[in-house]
């Protein structure tokens, strides 16, 4: 299963238009231990995440001041070619998210593949029919614009909420392209 794991603002953003998590990393507490990062990792094989997500994991430290700090295969997919983390898993690809998760689904075997972000990513994924689940973490925050958590148009069925610290998380299982664009296509 190929799940969409991040934290949000409340009006959709991931990141603040100059890639800034300072919005995010100083909020009190920590989600409700069924949406805990510690758990959710337990049950990824793989990982995926475009070039900003990876290059601001790089400028916060990893493989410099820190390792990298997944332990899965970690696909970044970029057009560009990107510095390389000492011994940590990476695989770069571009173009066609399809054959990334065919290699993905073969590295983590029977575990669920966590796509990191960016929404651009997630989006292109869901265009494909490959998007599982949302699972999201909404901080208690508006920044009227940034890079957006998802730039499609679809229907999610809610499965789970909870309340844990300054957020509220909720699962939702991707249904489909929204039921009224199917209907004009
Ligand atoms: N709130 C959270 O928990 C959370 C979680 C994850 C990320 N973030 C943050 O959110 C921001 C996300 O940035 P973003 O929206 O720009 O998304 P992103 O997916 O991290 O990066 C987008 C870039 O990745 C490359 N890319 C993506 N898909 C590609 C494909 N199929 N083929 C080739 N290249 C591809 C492209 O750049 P190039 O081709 O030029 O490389 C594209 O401009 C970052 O600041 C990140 O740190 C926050």
């Amino acid at each position: 299963m190929l799940i969409y794991y991040t934290a949000t603002t409340l009006d959709g953003f991931i990141a603040d238009p100059d890639d800034s998590l300072d919005w995010l990393l100083r909020q009190e507490g920590e989600p409700d231990e069924a949406f805990g990062f510690e758990a959710f990792m337990a049950r990824v094989g793989a990982a995926v995440m475009g070039s900003t997500t990876y290059e601001w994991i790089l400028a916060h430290g990893a493989g410099t001041d820190e390792p990298w700090p997944y332990t899965v295969p970690t696909w970044v997919m970029s057009s560009r070619d990107l510095p390389q983390v000492e011994g940590a898993d990476l695989r770069f690809a571009s173009g066609d998210v399809r054959p990334v998760h065919a290699a993905m689904r073969e590295a983590a075997g029977d575990r669920d593949l966590w796509l990191v972000g960016g929404g651009g990513l997630a989006g292109r994924f869901a265009d494909a029919g490959l998007l599982d689940e949302v699972v999201v973490s909404v901080a208690p925050v508006t920044l009227g614009s940034g890079r957006p958590l998802l730039p499609r148009r679809l229907d999610l069925e809610l499965v789970e909420t909870a309340r844990g610290g300054a957020f509220v998380s909720s699962r939702f299982r991707v249904a489909g392209p929204l039921q009224e664009d199917r209907r004009q296509g």
